[in-house]
């Protein structure tokens, strides 16, 4: 009976039905007062002898439980420390693949990665790239104002609707001859749709020296766009027109998907619209204390956000300032 004991409490009922007061054993003790004083020696010593016994095997077995209990919970709780828990990484956001491509590129080709404000000034936003305030291109980027003007100059600003204000802060910086690529975030009022939004990215660049061509410029950007698509890319200029550049172009590539052919994306033209660009208007040039009748140089700008939008194949611009993760993870 004591060796099929399990676990504690049943060695505890054990003892209570064996040695208690109430136990069989309880009432041979109390009943002994009524026994001769040789019975009394006789029986007293045999108790004590069991009661020895007995509390000896019971703390054994006590011990034993308790060991056995202790193992079973270090097995139950046993923690491994060398277990690996899969660690959920983050992605960078589509935009920044493209943005990082597209620094590597320019880099390589000793172009400068500059920044600038995203609030900016009326003068550098506008009226320094030849824009002023009377001028319909103006309305070509519908604006938003910030009615505070600032403390120290009576001047107006707005969110910057190009980063095309960069090189003008660049070239009032460093002069001629300057190379450089400004991307960065901007703002336009535009009614957001699956091909519009008020706030997107774009790359603007800029090169000034002495006896540049509108062949730097078509090369330039063939390079960039060639090692961007990973495929041999030609660009076409058709006049265009941008008070910042004179002459001025829009600039189309050669199909990456169909290399020309003409395919869905490019509607069957062959050709995909990419970006403005032109040779900066002496204007500009003065207006950063440059000399154009010794520096001359080409200005580009194209949206970043349509350039991934393209390469990934993503179809509606929103998904790009959704916060999504099952969009965003793909990337
Ligand atoms: N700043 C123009 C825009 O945002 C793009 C451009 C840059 C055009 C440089 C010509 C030269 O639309």
């Amino acid at each position: 009976m004591f060796a099929s004991i399990e676990n504690i409490d049943q060695l505890n009922d054990f003892e209570v039905q064996f040695l208690s007061k109430k136990s069989e054993i309880g009432q041979i003790s109390k009943n002994l007062k009524t026994c001769s004083p040789e019975e009394k020696r006789e029986i007293g010593q045999a108790l004590a002898s069991f009661r020895d016994e007995f509390t000896e095997a019971f703390a054994k077995k006590k011990a034993l439980l308790e060991t056995e209990m202790l193992n079973k919970r270090l097995l139950e709780e046993t923690i491994d420390v060398t277990q690996q828990f899969p660690l959920e990484k983050g992605t960078l956001h589509p935009i920044s693949h493209v943005q990082r491509e597209v620094e590597r590129i320019f880099t390589s080709m000793g172009f400068e990665i500059a920044d600038g404000p995203e609030i900016e000034s009326e003068w550098h936003n506008f009226d320094a790239l030849n824009i002023p305030a009377s001028h319909p291109a103006r309305d070509m980027q519908d604006t938003f104002w910030i009615s505070k003007k600032s403390d120290t100059s009576h001047e107006n600003f707005v969110l910057r609707t190009q980063t095309s204000d960069v090189q003008i802060r660049k070239m009032k910086e460093h002069g001629a001859p300057i190379r450089l690529i400004a991307p960065g975030r901007v703002f336009r009022n535009e009614d957001v749709d699956a091909t519009h939004d008020a706030v997107f990215y774009q790359v603007e660049g800029l090169l000034i020296d002495t006896n540049i061509s509108l062949a730097h410029l078509k090369g330039t950007i063939e390079t960039m766009l060639s090692q961007l698509f990973a495929r041999e890319t030609t660009v076409r200029l058709r006049p265009g027109y941008f008070p910042f550049v004179e002459p001025g172009f829009e600039v189309d590539f050669s199909c990456a998907l169909c290399g020309g052919q003409g395919c869905k994306t490019c509607k069957n033209s062959g050709w995909i619209e990419f970006m403005g660009a032109g040779m900066v208007h002496p204007n500009v040039l003065r207006n950063c204390d440059i000399d154009p009748t010794k520096f001359s140089g080409f200005a580009f700008g194209f949206g970043l956000t349509r350039l991934a939008m393209m390469k990934y194949g993503i179809d509606d611009i929103r998904l790009l300032s959704s916060q999504k993760i099952e969009f965003l993870s793909q990337f």
